[in-house]
C-alpha cells in the first residue's frame, strides 16, 4: 500500500504532515503549541511518499510541461522558415510521456498521503474519543462527534485533488514564467504585473470567502440539531402538528441561513474567479497591444510570444482558481479538527496502560469512604451532588440501593464504577485505595445493565463453551424464540421490546461473568412473572455462584432477598439497619 522507498528519509516531515498543518494555521505561541502537538504528531506517522520524492516529481513534470512549450515554440518557428526537424516530434512525444509519469506520481503519491494523514488523525480522535471521561463525554454534544469522526474528514478529502492540482500549477508557472523571461523580458514583466494584480485581487476576497463559509459551517451545525429532534422525535411530532410546524420550520430557517451565507460565498468566489480571468484577458491583450511598442521582435514572433504567455498565465489561474474553490472548506475542517483536539487534550484521561491484557486480581471488596461528586452542568448554579457516600460491597452478597428520583442513585453507580471520578473521599478495591490510573482495572470488575443501557449487535469476548449457559438464560428470558440464531454470532435488537431488550441486555451481562454485578432499576420495566424471576431466582443465584449484587430498586416486596440496604435522599447515603 506504502511507496517503496520510504524508509530512506523517514525523518523528513511528510508533505501531508506540512500541508494541514500550513493549511490549519500556525499555531498559537506557548498555550497553542502542545494543543498543535499532537496534530502533527499523528500526522508524522504517516508517511508514503517524502516531501523530497513529491518535489522531484512535481518539478520533473512542470520542467516536461515547460519543455513541451519550448518544443512546440522551436518546431514553429523553423516550420515557418524551412520545415522543422523529426527530432522535435520525438522530444514532443518523450515530454508527453514524462510529464505523464511524473505528474501521476505527484498527485497520487500526495493524494494517499494525505488521505493516510486524514485516516491516521481519525484513528487517534476515535481512541481518544473512547478514553474520555463520562464526566467529559457528556459535555459533547452528538454532532460535534460525527463533526470530527466524519464531516471534517470529507471536506477535507473532496478538496485534496484540487488543492495539490493548484500546487502544481504554480510550479508550471513558475518554470514556464522563466521561459517567458528567455524569451521577453518586457513579456515577462507584464506578467509579473499580471500576478500582482491577481494576488491582490485574492488577498481582498479570500477573507471575506473564509468568513462567510464559516457562518455556513455555524448555521449547518444548528441546522443538525434540528435533525436530530426531527428523528428522535418523530412520533411525538406526528402526533401534534404545531410541534411539528415548530420544527420544521426551525430546520428551514437554518437551512436558509446556510443556503444565504453560502451564496455569499459563492458570490464572491464568482467575484474572484471573474477577476482571475479578466486579469487573464487583460494580460493576453498587453502582450498583443503593448510588446510591439518595446521590442522589434517579428509579427510571427509576437505571435509566438502570445503563446507562450497565455500558457505560463493560465496554468497560474487554473491552479489559484483550483485553489480559492477549495481552500476555504479545506481550511476549515482542518481548524475545526483542530479545535476539537484541543478541547480534548484538556480532557482526556490518563487510561492505565492495562486495557483488559491481564487478569484483575480476584475480587474481595469494594468500598467507598466519604465520597464526594458533583455533576459537570445543571441549571443555573444549581449543580447535583452526591456525597457523603460510605458504602461497602463484598463477593456473596446482595446490596439494594432504594431512594426518589433524582435522589442520586444512578450517579452514585457510576461513581462506584469509576466512570465518574470521586472529587472526594476513596474508593477501596480489596481494602487498598484505588491508585491513580487504576480506575480501568476497577471498571472491569462490573457487569451491568444500567437505566440508559445499550446493547451491541454482537457479544465481545465470550467463548463459545457459554454458549450452553447462553441458551438457558435466553430460555429463562423467553428470548429463545426471538432470537432463534442466538447471541454468538451478532443478532439484531432492534426488532425487541423495551423490555425483551433489558431482558437481552441482562442474559449478556451474565455472560460476561464479572465478579460484580450492577443492575440499576432493572425490573422497572418486566412484567411480575420476570420480576420474580429476577428477585427469586437470578439474583440469589448469583449470590451462590459469589458474585457481589448492586441492585437499585423500587421493589418493596422483594426487599427481603437483600442482604444489606442502603438509602439514598438528595444526594447522601445511608445504610438501614434491619428493624
Ligand atoms: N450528566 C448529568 N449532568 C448534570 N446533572 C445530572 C447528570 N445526570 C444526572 N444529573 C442530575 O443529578 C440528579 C440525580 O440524578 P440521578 O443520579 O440520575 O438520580 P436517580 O438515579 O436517583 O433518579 C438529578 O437532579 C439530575 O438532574
Ligand atoms: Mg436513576
Amino acid at each position: 500500500m506504502m511507496a517503496e522507498g520510504m524508509d530512506a528519509s523517514s525523518s523528513a516531515r511528510p508533505f501531508a504532515a506540512r500541508v494541514l498543518s500550513a493549511l490549519a494555521g500556525a499555531p498559537k505561541a506557548a498555550a497553542g503549541q502542545d494543543r498543535f502537538q499532537s496534530l502533527r504528531d499523528a500526522l508524522d506517522r504517516t508517511r508514503t511518499v517524502t516531501l523530497q520524492q513529491l518535489a522531484q516529481a512535481a518539478i520533473l513534470a512542470a520542467c516536461c510541461g515547460t519543455a513541451v512549450l519550448a518544443v512546440i515554440n522551436k518546431a514553429a518557428a523553423l516550420a515557418s522558415d524551412d520545415g522543422y526537424s523529426l527530432v522535435y516530434v520525438f522530444l514532443f512525444f518523450i515530454l508527453i510521456i514524462g510529464y505523464n509519469l511524473a505528474q501521476k506520481f505527484f498527485t497520487k503519491g500526495a493524494a494517499r498521503d494525505l488521505e493516510m494523514a486524514l485516516h491516521d488523525i481519525r484513528g487517534v480522535t476515535a481512541t481518544r474519543i473512547a478514553r474520555l471521561d463520562l464526566r467529559h463525554f457528556e459535555s459533547f454534544s452528538n454532532e460535534r462527534f460525527y463533526s470530527a469522526l466524519v464531516r471534517y474528514y470529507e471536506m477535507i478529502s473532496m478538496g485534496i485533488v484540487n488543492l495539490l492540482s493548484g500546487v502544481q500549477s504554480g510550479i508550471l508557472f513558475l518554470f514556464s514564467i522563466c521561459y517567458v523571461f528567455y524569451l521577453s523580458p518586457a513579456a515577462f514583466l507584464l506578467t509579473l504585473v499580471a500576478v500582482g494584480f491577481l494576488t491582490y485581487g485574492y488577498l481582498m476576497k479570500a477573507g471575506e470567502t473564509d468568513g462567510a463559509r464559516q457562518e455556513a459551517a455555524v448555521a449547518e451545525t444548528r441546522l443538525m440539531d434540528g435533525v436530530h429532534d426531527l428523528i428522535q422525535g418523530f412520533k411525538e411530532l406526528k402526533l401534534d402538528p404545531a410541534k411539528r410546524a415548530i420544527v420544521v420550520d426551525e430546520i428551514k430557517a437554518c437551512s436558509a441561513q446556510a443556503a444565504e451565507r453560502r451564496s455569499h460565498a459563492n458570490d464572491v468566489l464568482t467575484d474572484l474567479i471573474v477577476y482571475i480571468n479578466s486579469t487573464f484577458y487583460l494580460l493576453s491583450g498587453a502582450v498583443v497591444f503593448l510588446l510591439p511598442l518595446f521590442s522589434q521582435g517579428s509579427h510571427e514572433q509576437i505571435e509566438r510570444l502570445v503563446m507562450v504567455v497565455l500558457f505560463a498565465a493560465s496554468s497560474l489561474m487554473s491552479g489559484v482558481g483550483a485553489t480559492v474553490q477549495t481552500v476555504a472548506g479545506v481550511r476549515l475542517a482542518a481548524q475545526g479538527i483542530r479545535a476539537f483536539e484541543g478541547e480534548l487534550d484538556g480532557q482526556v484521561e490518563t487510561h492505565d496502560d492495562d486495557v483488559g491484557t491481564t487478569t484483575p486480581p480476584p475480587f474481595r471488596s469494594l468500598a467507598l469512604r466519604d465520597v464526594h461528586y458533583t455533576h459537570a452542568t445543571g441549571n443555573g448554579d444549581q449543580r447535583f451532588s452526591i456525597g457523603p457516600i460510605n458504602f461497602d460491597a463484598r463477593p456473596g452478597e446482595i446490596v439494594f440501593i432504594t431512594g426518589g428520583n433524582g435522589s442520586g442513585k444512578s450517579t452514585a453507580l457510576k461513581v462506584m464504577t469509576a466512570l465518574y471520578p470521586a472529587m472526594g473521599g476513596q474508593l477501596l478495591l480489596n481494602g487498598a485505595p484505588l491508585g491513580v490510573g487504576a480506575t480501568e482495572s476497577n471498571r472491569r470488575l462490573f457487569g451491568t445493565v444500567f437505566a440508559e443501557f445499550y446493547t451491541f449487535h454482537r457479544l465481545f469476548n465470550i467463548t463459545a463453551e457459554r454458549e450452553p449457559e447462553m441458551w438457558r438464560l435466553l430460555t429463562q428470558m423467553q428470548l429463545a424464540e426471538k432470537l432463534p440464531g442466538g447471541l454468538m454470532n451478532g443478532f439484531n435488537p432492534a426488532a425487541l421490546s423495551t423490555g425483551q431488550r433489558k431482558r437481552l441486555a441482562l442474559v449478556i451481562a451474565l455472560l460476561e461473568d464479572r465478579p460484580i454485578l450492577l443492575f440499576d432499576e432493572w425490573a422497572a420495566d418486566q412484567d411480575p412473572e420476570f420480576r420474580a424471576i429476577f428477585y427469586r431466582e437470578i439474583l440469589p443465584g448469583l449470590k451462590a455462584a459469589g458474585k457481589a449484587v448492586i441492585a437499585v430498586t423500587h421493589d418493596d416486596r422483594y426487599f427481603d432477598v437483600a442482604d444489606r440496604r442502603y438509602h439514598m435522599d438528595e444526594g447522601k447515603m445511608r445504610e438501614l439497619t434491619a428493624a
